[in-house]
């Protein structure tokens, strides 16, 4: 067993969470659509997670839609004391699989309910507001209305905390002078580094940064540099890319996604990956080439 303790903790909201933790999004059936190809595997990767030592399990309702919550349901509950669920609201699918905008008021109103009720909790500890100005990437846009409905959430005690996803700094300075804001998620990976600054400026202020598609999401990494690296290393290129990151920045968590067991335990392994400083420089060189 991998001690994942030894990568380090930071603090989300009211807990302090290692930074090694699970990124339930790959538990959906294909296209994050309909249930799992192996109910029985899914709940087995979440037990395993949480074997480990995971106390920070990222999610959504609109994940299957709702499959990976009652999953963890199913999997984990009634829950560890430790454990951390993240969960976000701002859209939902169409009927084909695509991924809709939700940011009514109802709408919002509605996620936080449902998200309550497939997870079987009272209190969600966080909850993300997933902008959707761009599906793919962060775009300029006022989040004052959705974010005023999820702290007034927040104020009649159905959500802990508030993190923000897919956001622009404007958009988090925003969202700062209506919410206390503990997270951001947004896209970020050694070949995709556009929130360098940002990750720093929220380092400096305490807050995490959760990358999502830290092994590049639908598209794994390929990097002919990753993998001399990590042969080298006597490591995978995943557990090379995770290693990485956990040296970029402090306040960086992580929530890799997988379905598999196997790739749980080697993601988790990638805490106890010791990257030099000849290493690092060669790595930050793949997003210059890219
Ligand atoms: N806020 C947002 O907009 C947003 C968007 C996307 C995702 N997320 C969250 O971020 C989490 C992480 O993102 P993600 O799961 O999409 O992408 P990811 O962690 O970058 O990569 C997941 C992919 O890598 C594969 N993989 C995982 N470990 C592996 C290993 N050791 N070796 C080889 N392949 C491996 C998985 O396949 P296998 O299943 O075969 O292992 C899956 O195809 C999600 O689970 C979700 O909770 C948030």
């Amino acid at each position: 067993m991998s001690d994942i303790q030894q990568a380090g903790t930071f603090t989300l909201g009211s807990h302090t969470v290692k930074r090694l933790g699970y990124g339930a999004m790959q538990l959906a059936g294909p296209g994050v659509f309909g249930p799992p190809k192996d109910h029985d595997a899914a709940l087995a990767v979440l037990r395993e997670a949480v074997a480990q030592g995971v106390d920070h399990i990222d999610t959504s309702d609109f994940y299957g839609p709702h499959v990976t919550n009652r999953l963890i349901r199913e999997a984990l509950a009634p829950y560890p004391d430790d454990l951390v669920i993240v969960t976000k609201i701002g859209a939902r699918r169409g009927a084909d699989g695509s991924w809709l905008p939700a940011f009514s008021r109802e709408a919002l109103t509605q996620a936080v309910h449902d998200n309550l009720s497939n997870l079987g909790l009272e209190v969600l500890d966080v909850v993300n507001l997933r902008v959707m100005f761009d599906t793919h990437g962060p775009a300029e846009g006022s989040i004052e209305a959705p974010l005023t409905v999820l702290a007034e959430l927040q104020r009649k005690g159905l959500v802990r905390h508030i993190g923000l996803s897919n956001v622009t700094a404007a958009q988090i300075a925003q969202g700062r002078r209506i919410a206390e804001i503990v997270c951001v998620q947004n896209q970020y990976n050694l070949a995709h580094r556009g929130d360098d600054s940002l990750i720093d400026d929220l380092a400096r202020d305490g807050i995490a940064y959760v990358p999502f598609f830290p092994l590049g999401g639908f598209n794994p990494l390929q990097s002919s540099t990753l993998s001399d690296v990590a042969q080298r290393l006597g490591a995978t290129s995943m557990q090379v890319a995770l290693a990485w990151l956990l040296r970029r920045a402090p306040n960086i968590l992580l929530i890799p996604g997988t379905s598999s067991v196997g790739h749980l335990r080697e993601n988790l392994a990638a805490g106890e990956l010791v990257l030099s400083d000849n290493v690092l420089s060669e790595l930050d060189g793949i997003a210059m080439a890219a």
